[in-house]
């Protein structure tokens, strides 16, 4: 399976870079970056110390400093200052690649043999900026997996969920591409809690994806007790890999979603029509269900293969 992972590491972010390179069902022509979490330079940054700390050979190419029309939002509460707070990565000499993430993203699908499905888990800047400025790539990707938006509350603002609330234009964008796009939203992923006896489990695993998960979530978790007095920040992104390695994981229903681009008080909110009320073309696959059980042996399955 083609995939390019776009990202803003960010805690969940890592956890799916290292599910990501845990397969060899895997074919991954590059990782992009954007501004989300942190600043494009900090989420660039950790997505090279992540890669490099793992022995990941992708190239990284750096995407949008903001998003395409509102002002610029970054989380330094729940990630911190770099962005990747908890674990000091070893230094090494890899840089991100002269290319920019919109030119790879569409030069990567374009020249693809097979069709390629592109993930975010950050805002969805650089993929919307890539289909407004290149539409025949849609004939060759497959879909677009998101971690974003919510059927229920948001983790911002009452309506909206971070991803979706940093550039709802992109994602409204994406959502109106006629590609098919699987949404993995906070219904599912505020399910899959990083509880303290998760992040033992996984130490006790050992070996070097062992001692990166740990420390990060160790960290995540503290300010997921500060800002939402969770004692496990739930592991939102690597949902998404962890579906496309185990398709068991999620249930999806075929719905209309709309994205609210009005500015007002719902702004960025993920309109999901699970009733059928409005009787419009079905142009997303949103996640109603998981497997929080199979999620975390996924994990732990991903981090032993880094013994
Ligand atoms: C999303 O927001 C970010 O802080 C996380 O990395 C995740 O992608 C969850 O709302
Ligand atoms: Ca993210």
């Amino acid at each position: 399976m083609k995939i390019i992972l776009d990202c803003d590491p960010g805690h969940d972010d890592a956890i799916a870079l290292m599910l990501l390179g845990s397969s060899d069902a895997f074919d991954v022509p590059g990782v992009t970056t954007v501004a989300g979490n942190q600043t494009v330079e900090k989420t660039t940054a950790n997505a090279l110390n992540v890669l490099s700390y793992l022995g990941l050979p992708y190239k990284v190419y750096k995407g949008a400093d903001r998003p395409l029309i509102r002002s610029s939002l970054i989380c330094p509460e729940i990630h911190g200052e770099t962005g990747l707070d908890g674990f000091v990565f070893p230094p090494h000499g890899r840089r991100e690649e002269e290319t920019d993430a919109r030119a790879f993203i569409v030069d990567a699908i374009r020249r693809s043999g097979e069709k390629v499905t592109v993930v975010t888990t950050g805002p969805m800047t650089n993929l919307a900026s890539a289909l407004l400025f290149a539409p025949d790539i849609k004939d060759n990707i497959e879909r677009i997996v998101l971690m974003g938006g919510s059927v229920g509350a948001g983790n911002v603002t009452p309506a909206a969920e971070f991803n979706v609330f940093c550039d709802p234009e992109a994602a409204d964008i994406c959502f109106k591409s006629g590609l098919p796009v699987y949404m993995i939203g906070l219904d599912v992923t505020r399910r899959v809690l990083v509880l303290p006896e998760i992040v033992e489990r996984m130490e006790k695993i050992g070996g070097k994806a062992a001692v990166m998960f740990a420390a990060l979530m160790r960290t995540f978790n503290e300010n997921q007790k500060k800002v939402f007095g969770l004692d496990g920040g739930p592991l939102h992104d690597p949902v998404t890999v962890a579906y496309l390695l185990d398709e068991r994981l999620l249930r999806f229903e075929h719905v209309h979603t709309e994205i609210d681009i009005q500015g007002g008080i719902s702004y960025g909110r993920t309109n999901c029509d699970l009733p059928g009320y409005l009787k419009k073309e079905k142009n997303s696959f949103v996640a109603t269900d998981i497997n929080e059980r199979l999620f975390f042996d996924i994990i732990g399955r991903a981090i032993a293969s880094y013994r």
